[in-house]
């Protein structure tokens, strides 16, 4: 017996040094496999009496129970090593932060328009969107700049091809245009109910006031540190039967002072000139306090509405009567955040525009 009992002991031995299945099978094979220790000591009970061999085969069999215990506990061991061992490689830490997705946010410059749009909005201005690729009429013609008019030349402008002088063969140099194209609309809806739809000739009839913003995107060829291809624009306009110089000095006072949330600010209507209008001004703000004090700073152009383009509206200017300015998004955003230099609002650097939010 003591045979068996030393055989059963350095299997469990050999198993238990098995680091791999591998170890495992080579180990089994010493024992039970077809020259191992106990498939010997079979082969050797032929030798045996009958007594003897029922004794001894009943010996070897629990030995060889023994050993095929401790190899299936040795496997199972083997198995659930190698599970925790590929657990504890693909480990997840539930705990970490997960990825972030960024949070978008909106451009200085939209921010601006959003605000410009509220300001307006809140004075009983309509907002219109229009065309950023336009035809000559409205970018100039109707806008009392005819053809060999030297002030075409105050801006440079982007050609398209194609197009003509009524057809879109341009890219907007300002917002102006919107003058036209929102009052003609206007007009149209309120002249047809008062004419009953019935001859032509300027409106003179009844009509609520035009009072609208047209903010948008402008082009000219124009490029360096305070001046950009593309850039922004809003157009303000208002006409009616009894609008005056005075009212644009209020309106645009009020939406400076409360654009850059500051009392302390001074505006100075500074004489110029527009084909568009007559009077026409510059408008400069000066801030009384901060870091910008006692500046002139120009921000937008203005006027009352020359009497030409209240015709080309399709109104008679003996009743009509309004003022218009455009100004520059861009530049009030500078002014409102400090930036000097125009081209990082259009650069598209996330470093800068998420300083915004
Ligand atoms: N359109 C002019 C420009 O781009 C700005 C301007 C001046 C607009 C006077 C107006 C105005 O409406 O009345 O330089």
């Amino acid at each position: 017996m003591n045979d068996l009992n030393a055989i059963v002991e350095s299997a469990q031995v050999a198993f238990a040094q098995a680091v791999t299945p591998a170890d495992l099978e080579n180990a089994k094979a010493l024992f039970l496999g077809k020259s191992g220790r106990i498939t010997e000591l079979m082969k050797g009970m032929a030798a045996l009496s009958v007594d003897e061999k029922k004794s001894r085969g009943a010996a070897i069999n629990l030995a060889k129970q023994a050993i095929e215990a401790a190899l299936t506990a040795r496997r199972q061991a083997l198995a659930d090593a190698e599970l925790q061992a590929q657990l504890r490689a693909e480990a997840l830490d539930v705990t970490l932060p997960g990825r972030q997705r960024g949070q978008g946010g909106l451009h200085p410059v939209s921010l601006t328009m959003e605000r410009i749009e509220a300001i307006f909005g809140s004075m009983g201005f309509d907002v219109a969107q229009g065309p950023e690729i336009e035809s000559d009429w409205f970018n100039f013609t109707a806008l009392n700049t005819p053809e060999d008019h030297p002030a075409r030349s105050m801006h440079d402008t982007f050609y398209v091809e194609g197009g003509s002088e009524t057809a879109p063969n341009l890219l907007r140099t300002h917002t102006s245009p919107m003058q036209i194209r929102y009052a003609v609309q206007h007009v149209k809806k309120y002249s047809s109910k008062a004419n009953g739809g019935e001859g032509h000739g300027l409106f003179s009839g009844d009509m609520p006031e035009i009072r609208v913003i047209a903010p948008g995107r402008t082009y000219r060829v124009d490029s360096d540190a305070t001046h950009s291809p593309m850039f922004h624009q809003c157009e303000g306009l208002w006409v009616g039967e009894n609008v005056s110089f005075k009212d644009l000095k209020f309106v645009f006072t009020d939406f400076c002072r409360t654009f850059f949330e500051s009392d302390d600010l001074v505006l100075r209507f500074r004489p110029s000139f527009f084909p568009f209008t007559e009077p026409s001004a510059e408008i400069d703000i000066q801030f009384q306090s901060g870091p910008l004090a006692g500046r002139w700073l120009e921000v937008a152009g203005s006027g009352q509405v020359h009497p030409n383009v209240i015709r080309n509206m399709g109104l008679d200017p003996e009743k009509y009567i309004g003022f218009a300015f455009g100004m520059g998004p861009d530049r009030l955003t500078m002014l409102r955040y400090g930036v000097n230099d125009l081209r990082l609002f259009f650069d598209g650097d996330v470093r800068f525009l998420s300083q915004f939010q």
